[in-house]
This record gives C-alpha cells, sequence and structure tokens, in this order.
C-alpha cells in the first residue's frame, strides 16, 4: 500500500503484531510490538551502536537483533536521517556513510529479502504519539519535537505525517538549532534546567514565526524529567509530554512496516 503515513491508516494496521527497531547514536533498539496496546509485546533488546555506525556494521546489528526474536514478518527501521525512497539522504548525527545508501535495499538483504520500511526517527516516535500517546486524535497542526544527541521534528496535519521536516536545523541565534538547544547540549554544558529551558523557548519562538502548531510534543529521554522544564517554557503554543518515553520510535517503526509504506 503506498500512501501517507496517518492516524487513520495506522487504525486499519489488519495485524496483530509488528517489529520495530530503533537505530540512535549509543544504542540500536528493537522488539515485538502489540498494536491492540500500543506497546512492546515482550521486552526490547539492546545492542550497543557499533563505532562507526557504517551502514554494513548497522545492518549486521538489526539482523542479529531481529533473529533473536525470532520474527518473519516485515520490519520497521528508524534511522536519525532524511529518508526518502528509501535512501539516506543526511547523516547529521550517524556515519556519513549513510548518505545516499539505499537503507531499505541493504536492510532488506541483510534480512533475507523480506519487507523493510526505514524512515527518519522522529517521523517514528510522532507516528506512534499520534496514533497512542499525547497527540491520540489530535487534529489540527501537531509538532512533535525530540530532545536528545540532536533536535528531531514531525509534522502532523490533521493526522497525516509530512515527513522529513528537520526542523531541528532551524537557524536560531545565528546557528544550527540543535547546536543550541538540544539535551545533548545541556548536558555537555551543564547548563541547570532554567538556562536549558530558555535556549529551548528561543528555539520555539523560532519555530512558531515559521509554524503556527495548535500542540508540540516533547519527546526524547529528556520527556521523563518533563516537569522540570516544560513549566519554565515561554511559548504561545500548549506543550505536552510524550507519553510513549523510549519506546514510541520502536512503535512506530513497526506501524510504518505494517502499513508497507515507505517514505
Ligand atoms: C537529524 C534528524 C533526526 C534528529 C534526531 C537530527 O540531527 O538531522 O534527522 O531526526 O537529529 O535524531
Amino acid at each position: 500500500m503506498v500512501g501517507p503515513m496517518s492516524m487513520s491508516g495506522a487504525r486499519g494496521l489488519g495485524v496483530a503484531q509488528g517489529f520495530g527497531v530503533d537505530v540512535g547514536g549509543s544504542g540500536i533498539k528493537g522488539s515485538i510490538v502489540d498494536f491492540g496496546a500500543g506497546t512492546l509485546a515482550v521486552e526490547r533488546i539492546r545492542i550497543p551502536t557499533p563505532q562507526p555506525a557504517t551502514p554494513k556494521a548497522v545492518a549486521e546489528v538489526v539482523a542479529e537483533l531481529v533473529g533473536r526474536f525470532g520474527w518473519a514478518g516485515p520490519v520497521g527501521v528508524t534511522l536519525p536521517c532524511v529518508i526518502k525512497g528509501g535512501v539516506a539522504k543526511t547523516a547529521a548525527n550517524v556515519d556519513p556513510g549513510w548518505i545516499d545508501t539505499d537503507a531499505a535495499s541493504l536492510l532488506s538483504r541483510s534480512l533475507g529479502d523480506r519487507q523493510v520500511v526505514v524512515l527518519n526517527d522522529a517521523d517514528a516516535a510522532g507516528i506512534a504519539e499520534m496514533r497512542y500517546g499525547a497527540g491520540h486524535d489530535r487534529l489540527g497542526v501537531v509538532l512533535l519535537l525530540t530532545f536528545g544527541t540532536g533536535i528531531g521534528s514531525a509534522l502532523f496535519a490533521d493526522g497525516i505525517l509530512v515527513p522529513n521536516t528537520e526542523l531541528g536545523h532551524l537557524e536560531v541565534a545565528g546557528g544550527d538549532a540543535e547546536d543550541l538547544a538540544a539535551a545533548s547540549v545541556k548536558d555537555n554544558e551543564h547548563l541547570a534546567w532554567k538556562a536549558w529551558a530558555h535556549r529551548v523557548t528561543t528555539y520555539l519562538r523560532a519555530v512558531e514565526e515559521v509554524l503556527w502548531p495548535d500542540l508540540i510534543i516533547a519527546g526524547g529521554g529528556v520527556s521523563k524529567k518533563a516537569d522540570r522544564w516544560l513549566p519554565l517554557l515561554n511559548v504561545r503554543t500548549p506543550v505536552v509530554a510524550a507519553t510513549l518515553r523510549n519506546d514510541a520510535g520502536i512503535v512506530g517503526a513497526a506501524m510504518a512496516a505494517a502499513q508497507g509504506v515507505q517514505p
């Protein structure tokens, strides 16, 4: 099936379970996903990301991970890259060898030529949050932002994903937004919550200059501590914490694979 990635599409997944893999800078995590509950059906497995995280090395780890579950069906895989027709077009926080790699074909081959859908990590987290989490049944313009090593974005209009928005790379205060306000910057520069929230406010106001979202969902590891920083933001758009936490990428990847929609 080819068509836009949507909440309503997700409802018609047609199968009870799927499999998702989330490729991050430090870990590659995967599990079987229960589509009824929108949760992991079994405990996930995490394998450290090989360094350098070349396409070949990552493909081997993905095959090992899927094999450990004995899963034989379609597999969805996230990458921190723009993905066009299954091909990675950027590699901001991952090995540059991914650029122009046909990730969908490579991963399909490493998994015995089965159906594989590859999508941007924030887009995967977004489709999961829109179906099962903080964006459930939300129409209008909804923006999910993931604050981690970088800043990822997933934009929805009435539940339909606009893929590869890359709003983490807006130019803000003369530099790349994610160099200003990613969660990793808070750690690296030892910023207190207040100082970091001030930077996030600067960033969100830049986003608000070009978009008028009805809702912003804040995801990434720092969403666990949302009470420490969301109340400190000073922006016009309501901002809520993502609810699926670390599993959103895995769940969204599995949904995309079940839908068979390759962005
Ligand atoms: C990348 C995005 C990715 C985000 C979160 C950014 O640096 O450009 O593609 O979604 O990091 O991993």
